[in-house]
């Protein structure tokens, strides 16, 4: 069976030739094109034209403009982006479950009215720049005793996965077709949300790469292994000497990722891909109230009004 290569490659430069460049040298050696906030402030929406020009066309583009708003206006902008024609467009989570409602409804009523595919909504999680401490900082956390199942080595990323697992719960309650997450949430949220659910996940490095701002990550091998469906791999891929020979390496990780992931065995996200190739058998075991990832499950009673 032929897949997308999952690879999706923000277009992060600055103007309409940069970015047109770095989309045809690159064109087939990743899945999908990341519009995102730099280029569409720097040269405005007629990008997508001329990417649609050059044969790239909607199926291929993935408008990240993280939209949090109240709900009527981010339903009108997802009627918008809906009008512009692209395979996906995202919405922050923390704009609460009325917003990511609203903008779902509407990019279907706009997808209908037009008679075209409807673009997939997803819902940005927890930022992979963000950890426990920037967090804190925020104003999340502020009550431990709300985490009371805590049994991992490290309790402050167990609080950033379960942080993460709620907003994605959320998301799927509000009727979106996946979540943008760390590497790291993956295996919880592909617990609680199940196997349709899209996962996409920025925060992945090839082993050794620099990180950059990113906190949270994995390499790519680990995210398609826990079952990342899509990941966003940019500086990675952008800055090296030679960006196709680089996305040609990470393409061969993820197939052969892909190949571990088809054999059935059984991964955590605590895991690195070598421990789970020592360890297949190994996972926590399931309690009240815990995922068998270890991460607290989204409280209910919390959650409802
Ligand atoms: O260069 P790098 O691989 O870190 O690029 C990651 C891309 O994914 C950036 O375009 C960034 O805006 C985006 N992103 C992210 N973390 C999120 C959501 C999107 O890094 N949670």
């Amino acid at each position: 069976m032929k897949v997308k290569n999952p690879i999706i490659l923000p277009l992060d430069v600055d103007s309409e030739q940069k970015a047109l460049d770095l989309a045809l040298s690159l064109k087939d050696g990743v899945g999908v094109f990341k519009v995102g906030m730099e280029l569409v402030n720097s040269c405005g929406y007629r990008i997508l034209d001329t990417l649609k020009e050059h044969g790239i066309g909607p199926d291929e583009i993935f408008l990240d403009l993280k939209y949090h708003d109240i709900p009527n206006t981010v339903a009108a902008a997802a009627a918008a982006a809906t009008r512009l024609g692209v395979w996906m467009f995202n919405v922050h989570c923390s704009g609460g479950v009325p917003m990511m409602k609203a903008a779902k409804e509407a990019s279907l009523k706009q997808a209908a009215e037009l008679g075209i595919t409807p673009p997939k909504v997803i819902g940005v999680t927890v930022l992979t720049s963000l950890d426990y401490q920037a967090l804190q900082v925020m104003g999340f956390f502020q009550d431990p005793n709300a985490y009371p199942h805590l049994h991992f080595d490290n309790p402050e990323a167990c609080m950033v996965q379960g942080l993460a697992l709620n907003f994605a719960y959320l998301a799927k309650e509000a009727g979106l077709d996946g979540v943008v997450c760390s590497p790291h949430e993956i295996t919880a949220i592909r617990e609680a949300c199940g196997p349709d659910f899209l996962i996409v996940t920025p925060g992945v490095r090839p082993a050794g790469a620099d990180v950059n701002d990113q906190k949270r990550v994995k390499t790519p091998g680990e995210a398609i292994i826990l079952g990342a469906d899509h990941l966003v791999i940019g500086r990675p891929i952008i800055k090296a000497d030679d960006p196709a020979a680089a996305a040609r390496a990470i393409t061969a990780e993820i197939e052969e990722a892909l190949c571990v992931r088809h054999s059935g065995l059984v991964f955590d996200a605590t895991q690195t891909l070598s421990e789970v190739e020592r360890d297949p058998e190994s996972s926590k075991p399931e309690e009240p109230g815990m995922l068998k990832s270890g991460v607290p499950f989204p409280n209910e009673d919390l959650r409802r009004p």
